[in-house]
């Protein structure tokens, strides 16, 4: 079963279409990296399959659910689309498990468990949780994000990466062209 399915989405800005009718299905457990030169449209794509923003035409569905298509729009809060931020952007004053756990409420049941196993999902100590993001690697700063944006909803759909790559790779056309480069599906992946 495909897990996400965009059929003809646009978006646009003014005159500017920064999305222009774009279909693009990814599959369950598989990853798919969507590139393009700058303002081809990339973050408005991952915007729109968030929530953060409506398509003005076409259709987004997870699961099989419908979250955006005329009349209907699925909240970002109700999606369960975790959105990785491109620069970590951790809160400096909370712990590395502060972090984690931010979006599970303070009172939330089985806690500690959930901030436990999602430290040992992307590979850090448990001894980190302690720590301050300042005395965290770069990498390691990725990795306390990662795991933020998986928390709050043990059941996932999906996790959304923007992310800027050094210039040189222009694309050729100035749109984006997702699906074409780099997917990526590395069979037993989870
Ligand atoms: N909030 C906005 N208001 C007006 N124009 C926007 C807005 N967001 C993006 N755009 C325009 O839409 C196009 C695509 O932008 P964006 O999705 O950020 O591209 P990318 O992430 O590929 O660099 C650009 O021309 C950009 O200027
Ligand atoms: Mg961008």
């Amino acid at each position: 079963m495909s897990t996400l399915t965009l059929t003809g989405i646009t978006k646009r800005y003014g005159s500017v279409a920064a999305v222009d009718n774009v279909s693009l299905k990814v599959e369950h457990g598989t990853r798919t990296a969507v590139v393009g030169p700058s303002g081809s449209g990339k973050t408005t794509l991952l915007r729109l399959i968030a929530g953060f923003e409506p398509p003005e035409a076409g259709c987004i569905a997870i699961d099989g659910e419908v979250v955006a298509d005329q009349g209907v729009i699925v909240p970002a809060h109700r999606r369960s689309v975790g959105v990785v931020s491109q620069h970590g952007a951790l809160f400096p004053h909370l712990t590395v498990a502060g972090n984690i756990g931010f979006g599970m409420g303070r009172r939330a049941k089985d806690r500690d468990r959930r901030i436990a196993e999602l430290l040992d999902a992307v590979e850090l100590p448990q001894a980190m949780g302690g720590r301050k993001p300042r005395d965290l690697s770069g990498g390691e700063q990725q990795r306390v994000a990662l795991a933020r944006a998986a928390a709050p909803d043990a059941a996932r759909r999906a996790l959304l990466f923007p992310r800027h790559f050094p210039a040189g790779g222009d694309a050729g056309d100035g749109r984006a062209r997702p699906g074409r480069c780099g997917h990526h599906h590395r069979p037993g992946d989870p």
